[in-house]
């Protein structure tokens, strides 16, 4: 099966195969002005704002040694091709949860979707990768647009992953069990699209519901999340906002 989720850069390299939460680069470029999506808890301190290249989302930096698991639900939305863009070319995003990958990129475990338009067909598939190693997809799970998934990311210990995703439509869930030789840091928590180094789609507003980050000191959600927006040749292609404990990622 092709799966196009790889590190942006690797991509650019070779056009092969991995999911990615996406490099750091750009995270340190210019703020943007935060859109908060409604009042109810607007009163809590929010993290910084941040323009990145292929991400757009939460995340949480905090010391080594802090995340133990992270989770979130969203509802799979379909890959259009964006209006204006060429419709026979391909398109591709990931939709991810994980632990590290931001300020720690030496391993970073994350599961989620990748949805993607190849040669005009849309797909729709469901993987979790332990980098540096590659995706793995969740046999059995077959991913419509609309299904409502729970991802659980945890990490048994710096080496061991276990991924869960539920189908809140009917209950069913995989899970998978990833090792690496590489240790996470568990520094970093994401909710995050991200750009895969093809086109992105126009996948509409994604929203993470239920954002929930176990550390050593007791359970943490987005609230607090640094924001970030794909922004690409000084252009938004996403509008983040955040809504504690939501945070909604939309196409624009
Ligand atoms: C936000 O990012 C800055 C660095 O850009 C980092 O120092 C800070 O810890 C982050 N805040 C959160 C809440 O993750
Ligand atoms: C992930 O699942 C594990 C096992 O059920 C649970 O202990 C943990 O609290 C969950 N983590 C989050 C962030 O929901
Ligand atoms: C789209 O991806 C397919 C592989 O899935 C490849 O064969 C095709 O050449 C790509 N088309 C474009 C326009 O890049
Ligand atoms: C989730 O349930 C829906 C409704 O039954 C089904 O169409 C879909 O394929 C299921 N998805 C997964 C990931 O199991
Ligand atoms: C990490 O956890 C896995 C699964 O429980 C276990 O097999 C492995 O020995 C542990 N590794 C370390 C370094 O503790
Ligand atoms: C977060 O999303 C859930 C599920 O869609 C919704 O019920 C809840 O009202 C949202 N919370 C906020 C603060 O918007
Ligand atoms: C963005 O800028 C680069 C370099 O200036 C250019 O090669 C690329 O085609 C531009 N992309 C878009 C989508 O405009
Ligand atoms: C983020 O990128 C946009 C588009 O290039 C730019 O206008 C904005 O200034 C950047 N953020 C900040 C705070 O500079």
């Amino acid at each position: 099966m092709y799966f196009k989720f790889l590190l942006p850069l690797v991509l650019a390299l070779a056009a092969t195969t991995a999911v990615s939460l996406p490099s750091p680069q750009g995270r340190n470029e210019a703020r943007i002005a935060r859109r908060v999506g409604g009042a109810p808890r607007s009163l809590l301190k929010m993290g910084d704002e941040q323009n990145s290249t292929v991400f757009a989302g939460a995340v949480i930096n905090e010391p080594p040694g802090t995340f133990m698991s992270v989770s979130a639900s969203f509802k799979v939305p379909a890959p259009y091709v964006p209006e204006g863009a060429d419709p026979s070319g391909n398109y591709s995003a990931a939709i991810v949860i994980g632990i590290d990958g931001d300020t720690c990129l030496n391993a970073f475990l994350q599961a989620g979707v990748e949805i993607s338009i190849d040669d005009g067909q849309q797909s729709i598939t469901a993987l979790a990768e332990f980098v540096p190693a590659g995706p793995v997809a969740f046999s059995g799970i077959c991913v419509t647009a609309g299904d409502v998934l729970t991802v659980n990311v945890t990490a048994t210990n710096a080496t061991s992953g276990t991924v869960v995703i539920i189908n809140q439509s009917t209950g069913e869930s995989g899970y998978m069990i990833l090792t690496s030789d590489v240790p996470l840091c568990q520094q970093d928590a994401g909710w995050l699209v991200a750009d895969l180094g093809v086109s992105l789609p126009d996948f509409g507003t994604v929203i993470f519901t239920d954002t929930l980050a176990e550390t050593l000191s007791g359970p943490v959600d987005a609230s607090h999340a640094n924001i970030s927006d794909i922004v690409q040749n000084s252009t938004f292609i996403t509008s983040v906002s955040s809504l504690p404990p939501n945070v909604s990622v939309t196409f624009i």
